[in-house]
């Protein structure tokens, strides 16, 4: 086993996984993936939140073999989590999206594509077989919009999600005091830190300058992030939302929702599920925590909405919190990202195999045999 592979070993959770990121990646990568917005309040709280639910256990329950498996419009999984869009994964790791979507597949679990991914839909689609949904933004350009989910449908993702929480880029300051751009420009500031990483500095220098492959077609690579930012579109509404749901015509999420009354917006508009979620702290700082609004969602907008939760989610045991509360499946970025920053496939593979025996191990002792069986009684909260 060479030494990378025994540090994966070693991790036994994803602080773990975190710190190796840290040591392997650039500084300006890791804090990318790592930060959050203004006072990254929202990012810290995400994560905090789960301290205020406690799991009540059964004893004696004859649990056996738990099952895990997922069941969920546009998907049948191994597993009921789901690995949230990110954007531009050949910055932290040569082998990119490929190399999380093939963890997935691995894992039996849903991946989902962001626009902004750094291999295309189509490379994509073409290498991964288990369920595939892919991530939309509200582009101004309507044709722009056409174009991506026709190419989202052919390429077979079965499942679309609407990424309703950045109208425009919340304040991430930790990249420009790293003079973080997409793609990374190299000042003298820069090259020293390179030199501090020389695993990730010889992939960065010695594969494909790393592009938003979605828009190849949409100018140089130095230009494409203006692109983006010029394309965002913050006089989008509900009704424009009908639109895209009506090219699509299938399954279909909205995510970056924190308010229940959005939630009746999204199911009047045809939208068959939420992603609760405030983008992991990246957006609004000052948003509430996911896991807090699980129950008042579901409260609200009955059983027939499929409500996937995601933000802070570190272990096993926030994901049964989750469910006990009402939640159907969750979904994070950073965990994954971390493992494919510390070490490409095998480190997302290895984030996806802790997560997965932890579950089996947890729900043996929280006494439930599946995961569609965890309910209420299960979670207990902590009076404020
Ligand atoms: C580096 C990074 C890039 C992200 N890119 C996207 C994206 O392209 N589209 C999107 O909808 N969400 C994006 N997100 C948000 C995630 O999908 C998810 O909502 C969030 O990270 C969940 O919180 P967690 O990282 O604590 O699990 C990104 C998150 C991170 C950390």
């Amino acid at each position: 086993m060479n030494g990378a592979m025994a540090k994966l070993d070693q991790c036994l959770n994803m602080d773990d996984m975190r710190a190796l990121a840290k040591r392997r990646a650039h500084k300006m990568v890791f804090d990318y993936i790592d930060g959050g917005a203004d006072d990254e309040w929202t990012l810290k709280q995400n994560s905090r939140a789960f301290e205020n639910y406690s799991l009540h256990y059964k004893v004696l329950a004859g649990v056996g073999q738990p099952d895990l498996t997922l069941s969920l419009p546009g998907a049948q999984a191994n597993v009921p989590f789901i690995l949230a869009p990110s954007a531009g994964n050949r910055l932290f790791h040569k082998a990119g999206e490929r190399a999380v979507a093939k963890a997935a597949q691995k894992i039996g679990a849903i991946y989902c594509l962001s626009t902004l991914s750094s291999f295309s839909i189509e490379a994509i689609g073409q290498q991964i077989a288990t369920p595939k949904w892919f991530q939309l933004y509200v582009w101004k350009d309507r044709g722009l919009v056409r174009d991506m989910i026709a190419r989202a449908k052919a390429a077979g993702f079965s499942a679309l999600i609407l990424t309703a929480d950045l109208p425009t880029h919340g304040n991430r300051e930790r990249d420009p005091k790293n003079g973080f751009t997409i793609p990374p420009s190299m000042g003298v500031r820069q090259i020293l830190e390179a030199l501090k990483r020389p695993a990730w500095t010889w992939d960065y220098l010695t594969s494909e300058p790393v592009r938003f492959a979605n828009l190849m077609d949409k100018g140089p690579a130095q230009s494409l992030a203006q692109f983006v930012h010029d394309q965002l579109d913050q006089s989008f509404t509900w009704d424009d939302a009908e639109f895209i749901l009506s090219e699509w015509n299938g399954p279909s999420y909205v995510k970056g929702l924190v308010r229940a009354d959005d939630g009746v917006k999204a199911i009047k508009s045809g939208f068959e599920g939420i992603f609760i979620s405030n983008h992991g702290g990246r957006q609004l700082d000052g948003a509430p925590a996911p896991i807090g609004l699980v129950e008042t969602m579901r409260d609200r907008l009955g059983d027939d909405i499929t409500l996937i939760v995601d933000g802070g989610i570190r272990r096993a045991t926030d994901m049964l919190k989750a469910k006990a509360l009402g939640a159907d499946a969750v979904s994070f970025a950073r965990p994954y990202l971390y493992g494919l920053a510390a070490a490409g496939e095998a480190g997302v593979s290895r984030a996806l195999e802790l997560f997965y025996s932890a579950l089996l191990r947890d729900m043996v002792l929280l006494g439930a045999s599946s995961w569609q069986g965890i309910d209420g009684r299960f979670v207990g909260k902590k009076k404020t």
